[in-house]
């Protein structure tokens, strides 16, 4: 018999529920001691070590860490592949960063060799940095998917990625057709939606750069496959949203072009949503829609303030974006530190579970996801991390006079980064040691 239970002694911490919605105590599961079992993939028995340990057989070996905490597996709920070698482009906001350094860089994704070459580099970052699900945006090359989705499937990673459509607003060199990016889109969908933890989000840009004509095919792909993702961006910046209202005069506002092209639903996240209104809140929620909160984003680009008060208000699913490469970290350990600095400009506070759940459970319920990743409840996939309390000397000097779990915690997201990050394991895989 091959062996393939294992198990991991640390303290131990994970979401449970929404502390908007349960209040804070509820929220979580801390063992101080505790013990993870995972067998053939999948998380097999969480509790106390001593009561665990006692029922465990001898042979099963025992890893255990007592200077380290074990979360799930962080999510990142949006991202740009094709962006990764971009990060830290200086000086412009929006519009003129897509014309200035996205176009060109993306262009590169024409080939595949590159395309391969940055997939590694992007999923090793993503676990170095703790991420093991995470909504990717390709470019408009299919190839840029089948990249991304090869490395992934290698490591056996749950991911979600989608190759951009957008077919006009964007250089010569960079655009598909409606036609095209419709085939496009479903040859990849055929190729890779379902295959073990992969999944295909339909991926048009944002409403700049698809003409109705392509929207209306975005929509029908999400009627001809029931189960897909649709990823796209929206209310980021201020000028992008008189654009849309140039261009789409019919409609409502941002919100509604996506709307009525049948684009809104339990499987859609909207990126951003700096500048969303209080209806158009009421109808993402209503629509069982969720939206990336990208805080370095939308600082490095002079986006925004996010206003998650109002979506907690609504109940609107909300996960947390890197947005690489406007974002500045692959760490959501760091974009939680920027994060709280979004809410305390706003004059509200971003409590430390609340901010684990947004980077865990949170991301996994925008994604619908909550059954399989996000917590360390027996039976979900075993995606999940080592947190090491001595990362840097500062780290371990300043957890040293940590008082709680909830200090702990707040210090490992206001000093913490990828050198916090010891192990991370995805399907009961070790894919990232330090
Ligand atoms: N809006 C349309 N495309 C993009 C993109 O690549 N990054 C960001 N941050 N916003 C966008
Ligand atoms: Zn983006």
């Amino acid at each position: 018999m091959p062996q393939t239970r294992k198990a991991y002694r640390a303290a131990i911490l994970h979401s449970i529920a929404d502390p908007a919605q349960v209040g804070i105590e509820a929220s979580y599961e801390y063992f101080e001691d505790g013990l993870l079992v995972v067998e053939n993939g999948r998380i097999s028995a969480l509790g106390d070590a001593s009561e665990l340990l006692a029922s465990l057989p001898a042979e099963v070996p025992v890893n255990h860490y007592p200077d380290a905490l074990i979360t799930p597996g962080f999510i990142d709920t949006h991202i740009h592949l094709p962006q990764t070698g971009m990060v830290g482009a200086y000086g412009e906001q929006l519009l003129d960063w897509l014309n200035t350094y996205t176009f060109p860089c993306e262009s590169q994704f024409a080939d595949r060799a590159h395309a391969d070459e940055v997939a590694d580099v992007f999923i090793k970052e993503l676990l170095r940095n703790g991420t093991t699900t995470a909504l990717v945006f390709g470019s408009v090359h299919p190839q840029s998917v089948d990249a991304f989705f090869s490395a992934a499937q290698k490591l056996d990673l749950r991911m979600i990625a989608g190759k951009v459509m957008m077919d006009r607003n964007a250089p010569d060199y960079l655009v598909d057709t409606a036609e095209s990016g419709y085939q496009d889109s479903k040859a990849l969908i055929e190729r890779w939606h379902g295959k073990g933890r992969l999944h295909y989000a339909v991926t048009p840009r944002f409403a700049p750069t698809s003409t109705p004509q392509q929207l209306t095919l975005a929509g029908q792909l999400l009627k001809e496959y029931p189960d897909l993702y649709m990823q796209t961006h929206i209310s980021e910046n201020l000028q992008e949203i008189e654009w849309v209202k140039e261009l789409f005069p019919e409609r409502k506002g941002y919100l509604d072009v996506y709307d009525h092209y049948q684009l809104l639903g339990e499987r859609s996240v909207f990126a951003h949503g700096v500048h969303l209104c209080d209806d158009e809140c009421a109808r993402l929620a209503q629509t069982g829609s969720a939206v990336a909160f990208c805080p370095t984003s939308n600082f490095f680009l002079g986006s925004g303030l996010f206003n998650l008060p109002m979506a907690e208000k609504h109940k609107l699913n909300v996960g947390l974006g890197t947005d690489i490469g406007a974002g500045t970290s692959f760490s959501l350990l760091n974009t939680l530190n920027e994060a709280y600095k979004v809410m305390q400009l706003q004059g509200a506070r971003l409590s430390p579970f609340k901010s684990l759940y947004l980077a865990t459970l949170g991301g996994a319920r925008a994604l619908r996801l909550e059954e399989r990743i996000g917590t360390l409840h027996p039976g979900t996939d075993a995606d999940f991390l080592v947190l090491d309390y001595k990362a840097t000397p500062l780290l371990e000097y300043r957890l040293q006079q940590a008082k709680s779990i909830a200090e702990t915690l707040f210090v490992l997201m206001t000093l913490g980064d990828d050198r916090t990050v010891l192990q991370t394991y995805a399907a009961g895989q070790q894919v990232h040691q330090r």
